[in-house]
């Protein structure tokens, strides 16, 4: 079964939608994984970033959810990569998260945790959920249908004190509907290297969240609008200043690999392809994740 990853955090604009597509590139485009991105907020930035705004539509989240749609034969290929795989994201769900009163919320959780992992499509080896800016119902369902959760912060006051707030959340999901349910490492984004201040928070990070760090720390740099513009994940990016952010996200995504033990056969095997055929000379590229170095679920948790 596919390796469920939510990457969250509630607060606006820290770059959650923009890892996701990041990961997911580097998971399809370097690791040769199966990778289906489900686009969980309404706002569906993720879904017009890799499918553009005039794609043709098979349905959404809201169909699966709501109608009973299967997710194999709503998803759709992205045009990036013959691995990449989008379920798109719905305004709808901005409208029925205001319309759904909280005590139904519970049932909910789990009927979409039951959706979402039973219908969980065969052949993928990874998906990975975009999660919206709030700690509401479909950031719920998103993390009670997952196997870990990846966080991403900036590198300031706000950021901490959402992870707080987020890992309350977690934890009542963990109690009532997932109690398997993992930290899988922790991003920090936007950190602009000449700023102490930003250091500073980078490593109050790591004294906090020790290994559940994911390294290296995303820096701040145009690329990542450049890309976004272009519609594209940057492991497809052949622009300027875009090997050493392809080589960021490769690195992150082979430790999770790593750490996760995501379709590890599948993932070591198609590394090799890779180094060979790709990048040639790209001397950012991150090291393959060995295989077998570390069991599934260790070095989590430390968030919690
Ligand atoms: N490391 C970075 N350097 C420069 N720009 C960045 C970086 N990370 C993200 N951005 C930009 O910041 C903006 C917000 O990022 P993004 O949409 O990924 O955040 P988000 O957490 O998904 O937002 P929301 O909470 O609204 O869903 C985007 O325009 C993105 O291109
Ligand atoms: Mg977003």
């Amino acid at each position: 079964m596919s390796r469920i990853i939510s990457v969250a955090l509630q607060k606006g604009g820290v770059g959650k939608t923009t890892c996701t597509i990041n990961l997911a590139g580097a998971l399809a485009g370097h690791y040769g994984l199966n990778t289906l991105l489900i686009d969980f907020d309404g706002q569906t930035n993720a879904t017009s970033t890799l499918l553009g705004r005039h794609y043709e539509s098979r349905g959404d989240i809201w169909t699966v959810l709501y109608s009973g749609a299967s997710i194999e034969e709503t998803m759709l290929q992205a045009p990036q990569h013959p691995k990449l795989f989008v379920l798109p994201g719905s305004p709808e769900l901005a409208y029925w998260e205001k319309k759904l009163s909280e005590e139904q919320w519970d049932a909910l959780v789990r009927e979409g945790r039951r959706i979402l992992r039973e219908r969980a499509p065969e052949g993928i080896d990874v998906i990975l959920i975009d999660t919206p800016p709030s700690l509401g119902l479909w950031l719920q369902i998103a993390i009670a249908a997952s196997d870990g959760v990846v966080l991403v912060v900036q590198p300031h006051e706000y950021s901490a004190d959402g992870i707080r707030d987020l890992m309350r959340t977690v934890h009542a999901v963990q109690e009532k509907v997932n109690p398997d349910l993992v930290i899988d490492g922790l991003i920090v984004n936007g950190v602009r290297p000449t700023t102490g201040e930003h250091a500073a928070w980078v490593e109050e990070y790591r004294k906090q969240f020790g290994a559940a760090v994911l390294e290296p720390p995303l820096l701040e740099r145009i690329v990542f609008a450049e890309a976004q513009r272009l519609k594209t994940p940057i492991e497809f990016y052949a622009g300027r200043g875009a090997a050493e952010v392809r080589g960021w996200f490769r690195q992150i995504a082979g430790e999770l690999v790593e750490r996760t033990g995501v379709a590890a056969d599948t993932a070591a095997d198609a590394t090799h392809v890779a180094d060979r055929s790709e990048d040639q000379g790209d001397s950012d590229a991150a090291p393959a994740p060995s295989r077998g170095a570390r069991t599934p679920h260790q070095e989590h948790a430390s968030v919690a």
